[in-house]
């Protein structure tokens, strides 16, 4: 984290569990213990029947609610799906793109791209994911698949909206296998994506956007994650979903920075 430069930012995907009366169990024990200080933004990202119980739970809170997913088009013929000015008008101020469970069912950096537009339009804060798999990795290709879905995610998003990107980074092999990459691992990896961001932005952009560490991320090993210079926050799965688990998350930013 770097205080100084750009926000902290706690967010949690819940993926497909909980229902909305859970949801409402869940934010009451989550309020109850939420720390008051204000040293870093704190999202949970919820289920889209949920979004109504969790953004009238955490009203009057310094908790933004989120969705997992968003429809690029604006209205129109598409049965099941969500647009961005739904998510506004229910109360969403986060939306998670292209996390790796919805490409690994055929969403494409052009859909990531054109979700991440829609969302910036609508005033949503896009928590754009990107990752490599353990085959990726072995082969040494890290970097540039994890350029590339930077380049193409952030196409034609302007200088003056870039800010307002949270990049999540996500390797596969890590995600719900207890398999956490090492604090080193996901920092040079972090360091790389604000790199490539660098190359696409004015310096002191890349370096005021927020780039979260996600996979296995928990109470026990957040703190020295955290403690990377380019780990900004965490994007946090299984551990969001245990109020007590997810608060001391919030608790290990409430750390010295550089
Ligand atoms: P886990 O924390 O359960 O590994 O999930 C990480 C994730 O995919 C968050 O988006």
């Amino acid at each position: 984290m770097n205080r100084k430069y750009r926000k902290t930012v706690i967010a949690g995907n819940w993926k497909m569990n909980k229902t909305p009366s859970e949801t409402k169990e869940f934010m009451q024990q989550f309020k109850a213990i939420l720390p008051k200080g204000r040293w870093c933004d704190v999202a949970l990202c919820v289920p889209a029947v949920c979004i109504p119980a969790a953004v009238r739970a955490m009203r009057e809170t310094r908790v933004g609610i989120g969705a997992e997913n968003c429809n690029a088009n604006a209205s129109g013929a598409y049965t099941g799906e969500i647009a961005t000015n739904m998510l506004v008008d229910a109360g969403c101020k986060y939306v998670i793109i292209g996390h790796s469970e919805r490409r690994a069912m055929g969403e494409t950096d052009a859909d990531v791209n054109a979700k991440v537009l829609a969302a910036l339009e609508a005033g949503l804060t896009p928590i754009m994911c990107c990752g490599e798999s353990l085959e990726q990795r072995e082969a040494g290709i890290t970097d540039e698949h994890i350029a590339m879905q930077i380049k193409l995610g952030l196409q034609n998003v302007s200088e003056d909206k870039i800010r307002k990107v949270v990049i999540a980074y996500e390797p596969i092999w890590a995600i719900g296998t207890g398999k956490t990459a090492t604090p080193e691992q996901a920092q040079e990896v972090c360091m790389n994506i604000r790199a490539v961001v660098r190359k696409l932005y004015a310096s002191k952009n890349a370096r005021a956007i927020s780039i979260l560490y996600g996979g296995s991320m928990n109470e026990k090993n957040a703190f020295e994650l955290l403690a990377q210079p380019d780990i900004d926050g965490g994007l946090i799965g299984g551990a969001s979903l245990v109020p007590e688990k997810f608060v001391q998350i919030i608790e290990a930013a409430n750390q010295p920075t550089a």
